[in-house]
């Protein structure tokens, strides 16, 4: 049994405030259940001052570079270290981290813009959600599968840019024609001051003579000779309502689907916050689209949401995705979550999973 130790990043405290110990702690403990070799003992997870700086510690037995390549993801990580010594005189061996990462940090951090949830977020999200479905090992060295993420719900592509971060590919659906533009304006700008080889369109969908969506597509790799070989990351975003999911994206394409609900409230002075504010009550849009969505995903994949609790009860969100012919997960660090974000929005995330079977 070896002990370890990481320090959290600095933004993490400012992003939970009060819920940031047990985010981390509760982050760390759905993805320590989808260790591929080691385990992460139960219960063992503490807050630890050494040498006056707060750590959060935990015992593990054999943890491997798969395992660790793992938990580099954490989203509250900062560095993790291997302790030995005795209290008091503790050593810290630094534990080399191969994160999934294979971009500069700026695709997620330079689009700014109210209602934007935040990317710290965002990545704890798609975490948790990865780590219940069936592929967290499937994405780790050797096999590093490329999963496809979809975000139903995609807004200017937090959750998008996420997943490519991590070297997936990624799918949105958005009805907001100002958000869908400039997150197509964005990615375009990005693959070009990258000077990322690649494709990318943004053109009307017509059936019938009439323009029924707006889509846009890229094709992308890191290096050029992965662009040649055809090894590349695709990108597709579509303007349309989300309930149409199934006009758009094919029946499970999906590895994990990951969205952000409309909180319910109007968003400061978003040009577009009007608009949002009339859109659906969170929970009858999640009632609409919960049965599309779960179509997209394939058996073992897994869907995570997360919502304005203020707004709609838990209990009635899990129902919605239980109709869906969903399994919510429902054990104890799904419920150490909930945050608040600020006076009219306290947040909180479900994950639930396609039956293998089904
Ligand atoms: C909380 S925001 C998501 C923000 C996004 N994660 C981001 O960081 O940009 C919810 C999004 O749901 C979209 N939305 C609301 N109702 C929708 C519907 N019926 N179909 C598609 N999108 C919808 C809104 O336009 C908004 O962008």
């Amino acid at each position: 049994m070896s002990r370890y130790a990481f320090l959290i990043l600095p933004s993490h405290n400012r992003v939970y405030a009060d819920a940031a110990p047990s985010m981390a702690r509760a982050e760390l403990a759905v993805l320590s259940a989808a260790l591929p070799d080691g385990t992460i003992e139960d219960g063992s997870v503490e807050e630890t001052v050494i040498g006056g700086v707060p750590y959060v510690t935990f015992q593990a037995d054999g943890l491997s570079e798969r395992d660790t390549a793992l938990l580099a993801n954490l989203s509250s990580l900062y560095a993790l270290f291997e302790v030995t010594g005795t209290t008091g005189s503790e050593l810290l061996r630094p534990v080399p981290l191969r994160r999934l990462d294979r971009f500069d940090d700026d695709l997620l951090t330079i689009l700014k813009y109210a209602g934007k949830t935040n990317e710290q977020f965002t990545k704890l999200l798609l975490n948790v959600t990865l780590a219940s479905s069936a592929f967290a090992r499937e994405v780790l060295p050797p096999e590093s599968r490329r999963l496809a993420v979809l975000d139903p719900l995609c807004g200017r592509g937090t959750t998008l840019n996420q997943a490519l971060m991590y070297g997936f590919d990624a799918y949105g659906m958005d009805t907001d024609r100002r958000d869908v533009e400039a997150y197509a304006v964005f990615i375009q700008r990005w693959l070009k001051d990258k000077r990322l080889k690649h494709q990318a369109d943004f053109f009307p969908v017509r059936r019938d003579r009439q323009v029924v969506a707006r889509r846009l597509t890229a094709e992308f790799a890191a290096s050029k000779d992965d662009y040649k070989a055809g090894d590349v990351q695709r990108l597709e975003v579509v303007e349309a309502d989300t309930t149409r999911v199934a006009e758009f994206f094919r029946k499970a394409s999906a590895d994990l689907v990951v969205a952000d609900l409309p909180y319910g409230i109007q968003h400061g002075s978003h040009a577009g916050g009007e608009r949002k504010a009339l859109a659906r009550n969170p929970l009858e849009l999640l009632r609409a689209a919960a049965p599309a969505w779960a179509k997209t995903l394939r058996p073992g994949g897994a869907l995570g949401i997360s919502w304005n609790t203020l707004v709609a009860r838990r209990e009635d969100a899990a129902e919605a995705l239980a109709a869906a012919g969903l399994e919510v997960l429902d054990s104890a660090p799904y419920h150490a979550f909930r945050h608040r974000v600020d006076q009219a929005i306290n947040r909180d995330i479900l994950v639930a999973r396609r039956p293998e079977d089904s």
